[in-house]
């Protein structure tokens, strides 16, 4: 059985992309899934005088764990100014300081990116997908949902159907 970490890229907690990555993390078949909620894990801003004197954040290994007993990371990045959230991102510089580690440390990962506009984060994934690479992700795939007020609800997920079957053939082909 698969172990999957669902994951959204936001410190909203009414952020759509988790909304979007924990019901595409439901959609494999024979998995159990981690749910990781960012604004219930609030972290403060790194930088190298502060780790001097705090160390590594528990929250940041903890993160980390279940990062590493996943065999599959779901992943929906919040776009915010054409660029990744901030507070992801500052969890990422965290994770990025222990020593000897890349960030994702090889982990597969299916990459997505949602907002209620009709570019639907295309720019944020763009960078990540080049960006994380780096960083050891292992992208096995990529999805955009455009125009989420339109194309999900809270209920039925993703209501469009020529974007759930582009999402359905992916997740398919991953399971
Ligand atoms: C500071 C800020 C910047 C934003 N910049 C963008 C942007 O560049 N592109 C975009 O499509 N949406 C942008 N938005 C709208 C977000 O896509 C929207 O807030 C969405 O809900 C973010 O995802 P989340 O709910 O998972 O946090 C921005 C929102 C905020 C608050």
């Amino acid at each position: 059985m698969k172990n999957i970490l669902s994951i959204g890229g936001s410190t909203s907690n009414k952020s759509i992309n988790k909304k979007l990555a924990d019901y595409t993390a439901l959609m494999f078949k024979d998995a159990t899934v981690q749910f990781y909620d960012l604004s219930q894990n609030e972290l403060p801003i790194f930088s190298v005088q502060l780790e001097e004197v705090i160390g590594m954040p528990e929250l940041v290994l903890d993160f980390v764990e279940l990062m590493d007993e996943a065999d599959f990371l779901v992943l929906s990045l919040a776009e915010n100014n054409g660029n990744l959230n901030a507070g992801f991102k500052n969890l990422l510089d965290w994770v990025s300081r222990i020593p000897g580690r890349k960030t994702f440390n090889e982990k597969p990962i299916l990459l997505m990116a949602t907002s209620p506009g009709a570019r639907g984060g295309a720019s944020v994934l763009e960078i990540a997908e080049k960006s994380f690479k780096r960083l050891g992700a292992d992208i096995k795939s990529t999805f955009s949902l455009p125009s989420f007020n339109e194309n999900f609800d809270v209920e039925k997920g993703i209501v469009n159907s020529v974007l759930l079957a582009e999402l359905q053939t992916i997740v398919k082909g991953l399971n």
